[in-house]
């Protein structure tokens, strides 16, 4: 097992699939739990994830994705839909317009690593049909999809990308 920095410095997108072999039900928990580990605004959660295993459903949000086709051939998609209602009830639209989003996206970072740390890859993707995703998934109607994430064994090794320079980024004051 990697230690911390080990597993977020070798995360890097991967984007074609092993797609008969399964992700295993335990490796799927385990992600599942470290997602739910995230912190989250008041303690809320106010998120909810869909697993999608079902080869017709990933084809059907594959399409959905602008026609990402890894999206099909990953053996399993998560989907981390934003529940604004949720946070609303404690935090007003603070809650609804911005916690409930930084709540999913945390959640599926943290999915995302975990993906890496159980010897597994994935792609994040933002780039879809918030309406289709939310039909094909039979959504609730206050749920807001964020991110789609492809999981699989990877049949490509992808490179690490290079980062913008820290100075650039970071201010000290
Ligand atoms: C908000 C967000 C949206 C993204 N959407 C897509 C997408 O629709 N399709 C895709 O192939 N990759 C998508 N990516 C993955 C990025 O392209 C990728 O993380 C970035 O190029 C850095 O590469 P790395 O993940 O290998 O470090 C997205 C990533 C983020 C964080």
């Amino acid at each position: 097992m990697w230690d911390f920095f080990e597993t977020v410095r070798h995360r890097h997108s991967i984007r074609r699939y092993q797609s008969d072999l399964p992700v295993e039900e335990e490796k799927l928990n385990a992600i599942l739990e470290m997602a739910c580990a995230a912190p989250s605004a008041g303690d809320l959660q106010a998120y909810h994830v869909s697993v999608v295993r079902g080869r017709k459903l990933r084809r059907e949000l594959a399409q959905a994705a602008s026609r990402q086709q890894f999206v099909a051939e990953a053996p399993v998609v998560l989907v981390f839909s934003a529940d604004p209602v949720r946070s609303a009830t404690r935090f007003g639209e603070r809650g609804a317009n911005i916690y409930a989003l930084q709540d999913a996206t945390i959640a599926a970072a943290y999915a995302q690593l975990a993906v890496v740390a159980t010897g597994l890859a994935s792609t994040w993707v933002g780039d879809f049909d918030e309406q289709r995703v939310k039909e094909l998934l039979e959504l609730d109607a206050d749920l807001v999809p964020v991110s789609l994430l492809s999981i699989g064994y990877p049949a490509e090794t992808g490179e690490l990308s290079p980062r913008r320079h820290l100075d650039e980024m970071v201010s000290w004051r």
